[in-house]
């Protein structure tokens, strides 16, 4: 069996959870990582614009894909060391990422169990930093496996070179370059759970469980999100679709004045604050707004969603005038979360 297929002008609308329409120039589906170098030797392959595609799960077709869209489906997960208070593992990338979460789970494993219930795949995670209820995938991610288009080879990236950032990291920064294959963690066998996010102590006491393990907290967390989040199975979204924007400390301390109800949380640096987007739209009346079958959930004011056949243009379309109400209300640039294709986001203001 070929490493690889490879289609012409295919259809991307069963990739993407926004299930819009769109298509891709060329559609390469790779098996294992070692089918890239097969792929790219390909004629006209390696000079195409690139974008990897998981399960679609953060990501706005806004347009057709011009060049090389590329999904790699390798799911393999192993225990690579085992260091006592410690584990290492490797998983690939085409892994669903609460595949790899229960596996860790099963395992007595730890750190990964604010992250359940997240969408998407092992090899998006590093990409754009998944991150939910306190915990970031990079602090545990401890090596990144990715094809270098620059240098035509496999790499492996250790996490102090990944730049990890809020939803954010090398591989982001540099889309194009990198084809993430897999990605080893370091997971301790105990840690501190962090229960501070508001709800995760409520939810484990509805639960009846008081001295709670990391599954548990999965467990809970998977429940806030099922009541908080639609369901991309249900209602194509591709979860938040803002960033919380990062403002100084003395820009959140004013709107916090003018608007004493507005959520404002640590950004990680003394200096800067993050507030919440969900906050500043829903206080537009945008949440539950619906335009034909582009709207805002009515569950989450971070979530855009498509009740049934929306174009992505027209997503994107209703993410800039949402962009520019928050602009013109509270003087703060919304930046979009998904990766968006086939457009370019213009910043409100
Ligand atoms: N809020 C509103 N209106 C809403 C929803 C929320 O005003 O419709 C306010 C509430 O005051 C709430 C605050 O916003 O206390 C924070 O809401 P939430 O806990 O839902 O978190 P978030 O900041 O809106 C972020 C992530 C989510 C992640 C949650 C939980 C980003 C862009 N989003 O949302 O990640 O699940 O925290 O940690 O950082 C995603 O990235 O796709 C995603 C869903």
């Amino acid at each position: 069996m070929s490493a690889f297929s490879l289609l012409d002008d295919a259809p991307l609308e069963g990739r993407n959870t926004f299930r819009v329409a769109a298509r891709a120039n060329l559609l390469a589906d790779v098996r294992e990582a070692e089918g890239l170098a097969e792929l790219m030797a390909v004629p006209g392959v390696a000079q195409q614009p690139l974008l990897v595609l998981g399960e679609g799960s953060n990501i706005l077709f806004a347009g057709d894909a011009p060049g090389l869209v590329l999904s790699i489906a390798g799911s393999r997960i192993e225990q690579v060391e085992d260091l006592g208070e410690a584990v290492r593992i490797e998983a690939q990338a085409g892994m669903p990422w609460n595949d790899l979460l229960l596996w860790t789970l099963g395992r007595g494993l730890a750190g990964l169990e604010n992250l359940a219930r997240i969408p998407g795949s092992v090899g998006a995670a590093p990409i754009q930093n998944i991150g939910a209820y306190g915990t970031e995938a990079g602090e545990f991610i401890a090596a990144v496996q990715a094809w270098d288009r620059e240098q035509g080879r496999l790499r492996r990236i250790e996490r102090a070179d990944c730049s990890f950032g809020y939803r954010d990291s090398l591989f982001k920064r540099e889309a194009g370059r990198w084809i993430v294959t897999a990605v080893e963690f370091l997971l301790p066998r105990r840690h501190a759970l962090r229960l501070d996010y508001a709800g995760v102590r409520e939810e484990l006491a509805a639960m009846r469980i008081e001295h709670p393990r990391p599954s548990h907290v999965a467990e809970a967390i998977g429940r806030i999100r099922s009541r908080k989040l639609p369901d991309p199975l249900m209602i194509g979204n591709a979860g938040s679709f803002f960033k919380n924007p990062v403002v100084s400390r003395e820009a959140a301390e004013s709107l916090q004045r003018s608007h004493p109800a507005l959520p404002v949380f640590p950004s990680g640096s003394e200096a800067e604050r993050k507030l919440s987007a969900a906050w500043l739209i829903e206080a537009g009346g945008w949440k539950g707004h619906r335009e034909g079958d582009a709207g805002v959930s009515a569950q989450h004011a971070l979530v855009l969603v498509n009740h049934g056949r929306a174009r992505g243009a027209q997503i994107l379309d209703l993410a800039q005038r949402i962009a520019q109400d928050v602009h013109a209300r509270f003087g703060v640039a919304l930046e979009p979360e998904p990766t968006i294709v086939g457009a370019r986001w213009q910043p409100p203001g």
